[in-house]
């Protein structure tokens, strides 16, 4: 069965210590609480506080992930952050293709996909994320832009490396905007994505794959978002910076 999953993508938020109370706030509220069976909350500071995030998690129960990684093992790549590092602190996800990185770094497909292949090389699952801009939507060119960045981003993948796979569809027009996707919305491209996968490698695995949706996700939309049979979580933002916010949307399954 497929995980229920809920990530904090924290972007370039935070003073360390700000980001210190925010993760023992979330500790204990962990402790207090169980999330329900078989959902998974995961973190994504920016890199300085990974250790910080990972000490805190040991006894607790979310994963930690990084925000992004290098495409090549090591070397003369001066401020990037690679795959083998990430490994070696023992993390188990980090994002990738996230729509700001597409946007203002100029990540391609291509350059994604590359991406993807490293952090399997390494054992850390890719938080892949794809998803229209405005105009493409208004356009109503939203499911030939996803299958693209799905078939160019994932598709070289064979059966056992695609089920290690976390997909997040993101709409860029939801992101940071207030904006969210309507239930019927997330679910429309959530069960095209799952429809892709399946005509890939078929039904089975395609169902295995947890499918989060991303965009304005908050307290008051995310029940109605998660009840949806195909999305299967989200990947909060603006939201995960709010210690009770990103609880109880991680109760929202
Ligand atoms: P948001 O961001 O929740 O602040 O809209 C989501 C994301 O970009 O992952």
């Amino acid at each position: 069965m497929r995980q229920n999953i809920v990530a904090g993508n924290w972007k370039m938020n935070l003073s360390f210590d700000e980001a210190d109370n925010l993760i023992e706030e979330l500790v204990e509220k962990l402790e207090e609480n169980e999330l329900a069976p078989n959902t998974r909350m995961i973190v994504c500071p920016p890199f300085p506080y990974l250790e910080l995030c990972s000490d805190a998690s040991v006894d607790s129960y979310f994963a930690v992930g990084a925000q992004n990684v290098n495409e090549n093992d090591n070397g003369a790549y001066t401020g990037e952050v690679s795959a083998t590092m990430l490994h070696s602190m023992e993390l188990d996800y980090c994002i990738v293709g996230h729509s700001e990185r597409r946007a203002y770094y100029g990540e391609t497909d291509a350059l994604i996909a590359k991406k993807v292949d490293q952090l399997q090389k390494y054992d850390i699952t890719p938080i892949f994320c794809c998803g229209e801009v405005l105009e493409e939507r208004e356009a109503n060119r939203q499911f030939e832009v996803v299958k693209r960045q799905i078939t160019d981003g994932l598709f070289h993948l064979d059966k056992e490396h695609i089920t290690n796979i976390i997909i997040a569809y993101e709409p860029v027009w939801a992101i940071g905007t207030g904006k969210t996707a309507t239930p019927d919305q997330a679910q429309e491209m959530h069960a095209f994505i799952r429809g892709l996968l399946a005509e890939k490698y078929g039904k089975e695995v395609a169902d295995e794959i947890s499918i989060l949706y991303g965009g304005s996700c908050k307290p008051s939309n995310a029940k109605e978002l998660f009840a949806n049979p195909d999305v299967d979580g989200g990947l909060i933002g603006g939201a995960s910076l709010k210690s009770e916010d990103f609880f109880q949307i991680a109760m929202s399954f």
